[in-house]
């Protein structure tokens, strides 16, 4: 476990660990205020995102920082924003559960350095690997469960939102509820620390 930020990003940037670093041009590290206590996570990069080496970054972005600003969040100042894994799987398919296993490290360490007490999963993959395995986005998204002192909520992927715009509201009631527990909590997101 590094204590160390930059040293963190540093080794994630030079990462081998799965034969990902072999067809990407950028590992996407994460992007926003490392001090922030809401942490959104997604499942991996697409084209725009490898290319520009930041997440969320495609069209399916440009909608999440819609619903953030919606709630006074940005993912600049008072936000983390980062995936399971940290390099484009080909064609954008979902990564593989070896590929998200060699990569969860880097999550885990970047999770110990922010210590957030808020994690929002992006779509099934994040929700699959760090709520539960079985668990139904359809249905429990913008339920809030408790893990070990952190409070943990899915949301519909942003790009299945943008395939679904019917689904638009239902993900618009999640981050008004994100916005009340982020209130309850006490978490000055005004401050950015
Ligand atoms: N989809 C994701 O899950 N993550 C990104 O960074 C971009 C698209």
């Amino acid at each position: 476990m590094l204590q160390n930020w930059e040293a963190l990003k540093e080794a994630c940037t030079s990462c081998e660990k799965c034969g990902l670093c072999k067809t990407r041009n950028h590992v996407v590290f994460g992007t926003g205020n490392p001090k922030s206590k809401v942490l959104f996570v997604g499942e991996g990069p697409g084209e725009n995102e490898d290319l520009q080496g930041e997440p969320f970054v495609g069209r399916g972005g440009q909608f999440l920082d819609k619903m953030l600003a919606a709630v006074d969040l940005d993912r600049k100042t008072n936000v983390y924003i980062t995936n399971i894994v940290k390099c484009r799987p080909p064609q954008n398919r979902d990564p593989l559960p070896e590929e998200q296993e060699a990569c969860i490290g880097w999550l885990r360490n970047q999770f110990a350095l922010i210590r957030p007490k808020i994690i929002v999963c992006l779509g099934r993959v994040a929700a699959m690997k760090l709520m539960k395995p079985d668990i139904k986005i359809t249905k429990e998204h913008g339920v809030f469960l408790e893990k070990n002192g952190v409070l943990m909520v899915a949301t519909l992927h942003p790009a299945a939102l943008l395939r679904n715009p019917s689904q638009k509201p239902a993900a618009f009631e999640d981050f008004l509820k994100l916005r009340e527990k982020i209130e309850e909590l006490g978490c000055d997101i005004a401050k950015h620390q």
